[in-house]
């Protein structure tokens, strides 16, 4: 048998199976229902050191685990653990990046093509038996040929994205905070300037006090109402009563969505938006990118508990 370490790790909610066996064979796993500071009893107190999380890990939880030292997030979007005052506890936190990047910019490339053609509701005229009973399904209004595509955060997975899109002979520019060196895409200072020079705009943006809200009703009027809004970053990058209301409205022409501000609940004016696709963030749940994910979530808890190193650790 594997060495185990005298570690108990806490896994609060839900987690991954393929985690959950390694974490086993590794330490002591303890588990409670949800990260809620209320369910921790006085031995999980002493005994905890770790916590393997899909997201969701505030201060007082932070707080409620005095002998903590690491948290390892399981995703490479961490903005739902409170890595400031991770840092001002002294708590290291990991994330998993790198191993879903290729997935996600797969994803992100199905959902575009999905909303532009139809392919959602064309699949459901199939289903419904309308093809026999009424004829071919109607001519899809948009098409990719001649968009403009925007990337509004261009990280690791933003990059995958472009590379991907440059096959398909389509121009590309982004916004980020800063420029990056060395790209050949064409940079704009501000998200206001990319949505006005684009008609395609993709969020891959991390979520966070930082792009609350960012794409706003400003935001989607300036795409136009050609205009496609795509999202595999963070739901609570939008302001999702003002894309309803872009989609009802024709400011915008459609909207591909695999992330939302309050999952798994999605607000009843986006299932009611008009030429909208909607999946419930499955950007990187193949079970092949899962369990690279939970590879090196556990990896960086093996790392750090063994050699103090962690192997990802949030910037
Ligand atoms: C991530 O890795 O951030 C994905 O959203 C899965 O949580």
């Amino acid at each position: 048998a594997e060495a185990k370490f005298p570690v108990a790790i806490l896994v609060p909610g839900h987690f991954n199976d393929h985690a959950i066996g390694r974490i086993d064979r590794a330490f002591r796993r303890v588990r409670i229902e949800r990260a809620d500071p209320s369910l921790v009893t006085g031995e999980m107190r002493e005994a905890v050191r770790g916590v393997a999380s899909f997201g969701g890990i505030n201060a007082a939880m932070i707080d409620a685990l005095p002998n903590l030292e690491i948290i390892a997030n399981f995703g490479v979007g961490y903005d739902s653990v409170d890595a400031n005052h991770a840092a001002r506890r002294g708590v290291m936190v990991t994330n998993t990046p790198d191993v879903l990047t290729e997935e996600v910019a797969d994803t992100t490339i199905g959902l575009l093509i999905n909303t532009v053609r139809e392919m959602y509701a064309a699949e459901k005229w199939l289903r419904d038996g309308d093809w026999v009973k009424k004829g071919n399904y109607r001519l899809s209004r948009l098409t990719l040929r001649g968009r403009r595509v925007g990337i509004f955060g261009m990280g690791r997975i933003g990059l995958a994205v472009a590379h991907r899109l440059e096959a398909f002979g389509l121009p590309i520019a982004y916004h980020n905070r800063r420029k990056v060196e060395g790209f050949s895409y064409e940079y704009h200072t501000t998200l206001k300037g990319l949505a006005e020079a684009v008609d395609t705009l993709i969020c891959v943006a991390p979520g966070g006090a930082a792009t609350e809200k960012a794409i706003n009703a400003e935001i989607l009027s300036a795409l136009g109402a050609n205009g496609v809004f795509v999202n595999i970053g963070r739901g609570s990058t939008v302001d999702e009563a003002a894309l309803a209301a872009a989609l009802e409205n024709g400011t915008i022409a459609a909207a591909g969505l695999d992330v939302f501000a309050d999952e798994p609940n999605v607000p009843k004016a986006l299932l009611e938006a008009p030429n909208t696709s909607l999946l419930p963030h499955v950007g990187s749940a193949s079970d092949h990118t899962r369990r690279a994910m939970a590879d090196l979530c556990v990896d960086n808890l093996v790392s750090w508990f063994g050699e103090r190193r962690p192997l990802t650790p949030v910037p």
